[in-house]
């Protein structure tokens, strides 16, 4: 039996169903909560993940792995999104056929969305496809990344243009380890954060609002309230998404209100070759871009994209985005994964809690609307 944990979020996913465990230490119980997901016939993890998650955490993931009868194969790819390549990804397949990995093996994702992202591409493709569990260790991991089986790589013209529908056995998501988080990766997680209770949820949007800024560090043991708070707003954030990808798992419809705020935070992170912005920071600013189009658009009030804006900036500072060019910022957006016969198309709110989709405006409005949300978080 695997221990119980603070809080489990079901995906209903049919054959395909797991369950999302939260709370303080689950690492330490990784191996219980695998075996349970996996069943007897799980001998090895490929385990894949990067220098400064594995520093902090492998020593904790490696004995709770062989407490349960689970060996380790363990790949440390680069820190950060440049790595997140078809390079790694081959770097990866060739060390599971050095060591004749097969398909009885499984993937186990250790880190943020990166390594979630890049385990997740080569497990869809190692061997024609081999089962994964993710354990997310970023805000923006346990809240977004690690649920809902997109899976991918990003090339030079863009982000996560190559890639694969590929769903976790199993999502472990110890919120303790946020604690050595940087106050970037949080910021970047409380972004992502924001847009749920954007398309979905006011109220969620209201709290998170309240409570910005808000970190945890390693030196200092968090309250009651602030370890309610984040189990709490983590399984609130994958209760939404767990919602919608098990309406709609491939993106047909419904799906697409998670891209909110995406499709400018996208090109942002094209046009500055990843390294300016955290991917949730450039969401951020991705989300005030949307809601100024929004506004301009006539589709919400100009009161409701201000309540946004203050919220992405109580979150915490910004890096200066000086010298980037919101003409081409609007060029990227061209080459957006959801375009449909070249056109783009945005999630754009009507109200805080509700969106829908729309016809992006003429490049003129467009390229105001990214230049006032750069020059305005
Ligand atoms: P990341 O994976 O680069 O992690 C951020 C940084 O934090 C890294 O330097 C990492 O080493 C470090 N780190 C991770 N855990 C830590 C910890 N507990 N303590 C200290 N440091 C830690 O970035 P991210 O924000 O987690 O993920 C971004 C990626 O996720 C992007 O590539 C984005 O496209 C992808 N993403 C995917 C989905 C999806 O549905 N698949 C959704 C959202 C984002
Ligand atoms: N992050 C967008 C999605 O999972 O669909």
């Amino acid at each position: 039996m695997p221990p119980s944990p603070l809080t489990t979020v079901p995906v209903a996913l049919a054959d395909r169903a797991y369950d999302i465990h939260i709370g303080p230490g689950c690492r330490r119980e990784i191996g219980a909560y695998a075996r349970a997901a996996f069943g007897e016939r799980l001998k090895t993890f490929v385990v894949v993940s990067n220098p400064t998650v594995w520093e902090l955490y492998g020593g904790d993931v490696l004995q709770s792995l062989r407490a349960a009868d689970i060996g380790a194969e363990v790949f440390l790819m680069g820190d950060g999104e440049r790595f997140k390549t078809i390079r790694t990804a081959e770097k990866l397949w060739d060390f599971c056929i050095e060591r004749r990995i097969e398909r009885g093996a499984a993937f186990l994702a250790v880190g943020g969305g990166v390594v979630g992202d890049l385990a997740g591409f080569a497990a869809a493709a190692y061997l024609r496809g081999v089962p994964f569990a993710q354990m997310p260790t970023t805000l923006l991991a346990q809240i977004d990344s690690s649920v809902g089986g997109k899976t991918g790589v990003n090339r030079p013209r863009g982000k996560n243009l190559v890639g694969a529908f590929h769903q976790p056995v199993l999502v472990v998501a110890d919120t303790d380890t946020l604690r050595t988080l940087p106050p970037r990766e949080w910021n970047a997680g409380w972004h992502e954060a924001l847009k749920y209770g954007v398309i979905r949820d006011a109220a969620l949007f209201d709290r998170l609002t309240a409570a910005m800024p808000f970190r945890l560090g390693p030196d200092r043991v968090p309250t009651a309230a602030e370890q309610e708070f984040l189990i709490e707003t983590v399984a609130e954030c994958c209760r939404i998404k767990a919602g919608v990808v098990a309406r709609d798992e491939r993106e047909a419809g419904e799906r697409k209100i998670l891209n909110f705020g995406h499709t400018v935070g996208h090109a942002i992170e094209a046009v500055t070759r990843y390294r300016k912005f955290r991917h949730g920071e450039a969401v951020g600013i991705g989300m005030v871009a949307a809601c100024d189009i929004a506004v301009k658009t006539g589709v919400l009030a100009a009161a409701d994209a201000a309540r946004v804006a203050e919220a992405v900036r109580r979150v915490g500072r910004m890096p200066s985005a000086r010298g980037i060019s919101a003409a081409e910022v609007v060029a990227a957006l061209k080459y957006d994964k959801k375009a449909s016969g070249g056109a783009v198309r945005f999630i754009l709110p009507r109200a805080i809690g509700e969106v829908g989709e729309y016809a992006a405006p003429s490049d003129a409005v467009l390229r105001r609307c990214v230049e006032w949300a750069l020059k305005n978080v």
